[in-house]
């Protein structure tokens, strides 16, 4: 007799299995955003829930496919936050008629919530679609609105790109910008745009810098690689960053930040080239999330060939200033 949750694994795999495949043949409209729902993610979802570090909360057990999330701690998150955090996947559901998706999706908030008080949880972090009926259904359940993001993928193209380099600049990489990864991090200042963490009162604006300093000052020394800093000879400053993790066949843009006075002049697209320059033959495909509003960014991927694969809206529940986070109404 397979285990409790070898059997959860079972079935977690089995309906996204299903899932996938109607939403392939049907095309579902609220589930254009995951046509592929691939392989390897159900896969991996599935070992999560096989070795007991995710729950599935069923809306309905005996009809799986009808409103489906996977709730598990979020070790990253815990551990830059400072305190227990979990993450929400999914949630994964056909059902055509919007209200009834927003009652299963309340639903499946309310279980997530109850996970949350029995794990000791203080926040729970979900990227979902933006269909309406999902968000009014957390938003329903005291989550709050974090950002609204915009998930693209681009091709590393087969031919050398080119940018004139101005000059003055060089660019730098490997053990020159490890070196020079403190004050770069320094120099470039508020430079990242994630509204995930800053758009929220907790943890706010100003833990949500040092997060992204220390995920910029982690890619500058070894964990991403290529990481290329654009170097202002004449001012001895750093002018641009970008940074990509490689994780197996899957790329991602972790940063790309030109620092404030040397933006609108072409060095964003010069770091770009030189980033997709170094990452042919390497991987096929880069991927990158933004907030739906940085239309700067937007305008620079949509140029390169990116396209938008999924819209994506960030929600975020605290367990015990749920209420109290939300703006008050105007009387
Ligand atoms: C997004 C960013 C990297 C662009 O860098 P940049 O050096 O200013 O951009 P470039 O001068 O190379 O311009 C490249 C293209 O971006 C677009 N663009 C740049 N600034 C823009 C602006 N203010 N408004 C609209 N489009 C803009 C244009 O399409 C431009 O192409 P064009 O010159 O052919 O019209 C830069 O604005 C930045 O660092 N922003 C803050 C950090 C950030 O948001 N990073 C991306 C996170 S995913």
């Amino acid at each position: 007799m397979p285990s409790p949750n070898l059997q959860a694994a079972r079935i977690v795999a089995g309906t996204l299995t299903l899932l996938s495949r109607e939403i392939r043949e049907v095309g579902h409209p609220v589930d254009l955003w995951s046509p592929a729902l691939p392989q390897d993610s159900i896969r991996d979802m599935a070992a999560m829930v096989g070795r007991g570090a995710a729950v599935p909360l069923w809306v309905d057990e005996r009809h799986p496919a009808k409103g489906l999330a996977l709730y598990h701690r979020s070790d990253w998150e815990s551990e830059f936050l400072g305190f227990e955090a979990a993450r929400i996947l999914g949630p994964f559901m056909v059902v055509e008629n919007q209200l009834e998706r927003e009652t299963r999706v309340r639903r499946l908030a309310n279980l997530a919530i109850e996970q949350s008080r029995i794990r000791d949880h203080y926040l729970i972090t979900i990227k979902t679609f933006h269909d309406p009926a999902v968000l009014r259904g957390f938003l329903g359940e005291n989550f709050v609105m974090a950002e609204i993001g915009t998930s693209l993928t681009g091709t590393v193209p087969e031919e050398a790109l080119t940018a004139e380099r101005p000059a003055g600049f060089v660019v730098l990489e490997d053990d020159d910008v490890s070196e020079l990864a403190a004050d770069t991090v320094e120099a470039l200042g508020d430079f990242f745009y994630d509204g995930h963490w800053r758009n929220d009162r907790v943890p706010g604006p100003e833990k949500a810098r040092l997060l992204w300093s220390q995920v910029a000052l982690e890619d500058l020394t070894g964990k991403a690689d290529p990481a290329l800093l654009l170097w202002d000879q004449r001012r001895g400053r750093p002018a641009a960053i970008s940074t990509v993790r490689i994780s197996g066949q899957l790329a991602f843009l972790s940063i790309l930040a030109v620092a404030a006075p040397y933006r609108g002049r072409g060095l964003g697209r010069l770091i770009m080239h030189e980033t997709l320059n170094r990452l042919r033959g390497r991987v096929g495909e880069i991927k990158v999330e933004t907030a739906s509003y940085n239309l700067p960014a937007l305008k620079l991927y949509h140029s390169l060939g990116f396209v938008n694969t999924a819209p994506l809206a960030a929600l975020h529940y605290h367990r015990q200033a749920g209420l109290s986070s939300r703006p008050s109404r105007p009387e």
